[in-house]
């Protein structure tokens, strides 16, 4: 029997391959999903899981799916969890869960197998794909079967397994990495009155040591889509890094908060987002021309809404493509130009334009009153405020 693991190369999954081994009697099939995640080498990570003894090992390049099928339909929606988040680790758990099933399917394999701990979000977000998908198929967690409960028990374990490990590499914190943010959780922040140590960011520069001097940078949008900066296209992966370099060196993107974890307990977490925080920036100020009010308001909520069903990992289910669909004729309109100044961590919007732009000089203006008639809103006033003039007369005798 096969089972296909989501493998990343770290010590945790790399002790699951022996330990499946061991336990199950399967042979052990490795799916390395490349999101983006650092320089890392892939082929090297491929050699480690063959040399801890996985049979096959397989890459996917998923960047562009990533970026184009699930970043953007989420930001299309703005959606952010818990109004901060910007949701770099939830929405990377459905495209490796589907791409491994598939891999699964492919290769008669008998069960799915991930590395995510028992206490966290992860184990719900994989298992909730593979279930949808595959509900056929064994799941194997093993971090809630095995007594491996520390990190020094997993490198005795690996040792005892005769698999080469880098013990000298000390890890402190639990970590997340792919092309859209690098989360960073656990170790000294664990305490929440500690404050984030210089090691605790991974990419981003300390907005008190980023340049002295800002940077403006300008954006053109085309239905949602950045599609070109500083005047020169770039695809949507390439402009995600672009900018990702351009945020990092001004420190922008930084986030450390608290967040309530789906199975229930709170956690706190080092965010950094930089392309990201840029790119929700200068969407929001493209709606801000195009959306009327109540188009607004419904946007808000429909990005309320999915902040919960990509957090739960709820991405292939009915509720969350009717909210990615509900989105469309908004996204359709989102085109234009915006200059943004980064300087010390601060995104500013200092021009927005757009050719579906319902902001209208000549009605907001204070100089010129030809086009509106302030009698208009006495009018209007009267009406809109009856209700409160009807409650005050009825209440006048009362007290
Ligand atoms: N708390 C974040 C989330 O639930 C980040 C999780 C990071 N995952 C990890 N395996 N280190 O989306
Ligand atoms: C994990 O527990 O495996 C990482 C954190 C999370 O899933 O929330």
């Amino acid at each position: 029997k096969k089972v296909v693991l989501a493998y990343s190369g770290g010590l945790d999954t790399s002790a699951i391959i022996p330990w499946i081994k061991e336990k199950y009697k399967f042979e052990v099939i490795a799916f390395i999903a490349d999101i983006g995640q650092s320089e890392q080498d892939l082929i090297q990570i491929k050699k480690k899981a063959l040399q801890s003894g996985a049979i096959s090992a397989y890459v996917y390049d998923l960047k562009e799916e990533f970026v184009k099928k699930y970043i953007y339909p989420v930001l299309h929606t703005g959606a952010l969890y818990e109004g901060e988040y910007l949701l770099g680790t939830a929405m990377a758990r459905p495209i490796i869960a589907k791409k491994q099933i598939e891999l699964a399917l492919q290769l008669n394999a008998h069960a799915l197998c991930h590395g995510a701990t028992g206490k966290g979000n992860d184990q719900v977000r994989f298992e909730n794909v593979y279930t949808t998908f595959a509900p056929q198929l064994q799941i194997i967690a093993p971090w809630r079967e095995w007594d491996l409960n520390s990190r020094s028990d997993i490198i005795n374990y690996l040792k005892k397994k005769n698999i080469p490990t880098e013990i000298t590499f000390k890890k402190i914190y639990s970590r997340d990495e792919n092309i859209w943010h690098v989360s960073t959780e656990g170790g000294i922040l664990e305490n929440i009155w500690n404050q984030p140590k210089k090691d605790c960011w991974c990419w981003t520069t300390d907005p008190i040591l980023a340049p002295n001097t800002p940077e403006e940078i300008h954006l053109k949008i085309k239905n949602g889509y950045i599609i070109s900066i500083n005047e020169k296209k770039y695809s949507y992966l390439k402009s995600l890094k672009k900018l990702n370099q351009i945020g990092s060196k001004h420190g922008i993107g930084r986030i450390d908060i608290v967040e309530n974890r789906l199975i229930g307990m709170k956690s706190r977490g080092c965010y950094e987002t930089p392309g990201g925080s840029i790119i929700v920036k200068a969407l929001q100020s493209l709606d801000q021309l195009i959306l009327d009010r109540e188009s607004l308001k419904w946007k808000k909520q429909v990005g309320l809404e999915m902040s919960y069903t990509v957090y739960d990992g709820k991405w292939f289910s009915p509720l969350n493509q009717s909210l990615i669909d509900s989105m469309k004729s908004f996204t359709k309109r989102m085109t234009g130009e915006i200059v943004i100044q980064l300087f010390k961590g601060n995104i500013t919007v200092l021009k927005k334009k757009s050719p579906y732009s319902l902001y209208s000089e000549t009605y907001a203006s204070f100089e010129d009153n030809k086009n509106y008639n302030h009698t208009d809103a006495q009018g209007f006033i009267r009406i809109f405020t009856l209700p409160a003039k009807i409650r005050a007369l009825k209440n006048k005798n009362k007290n």
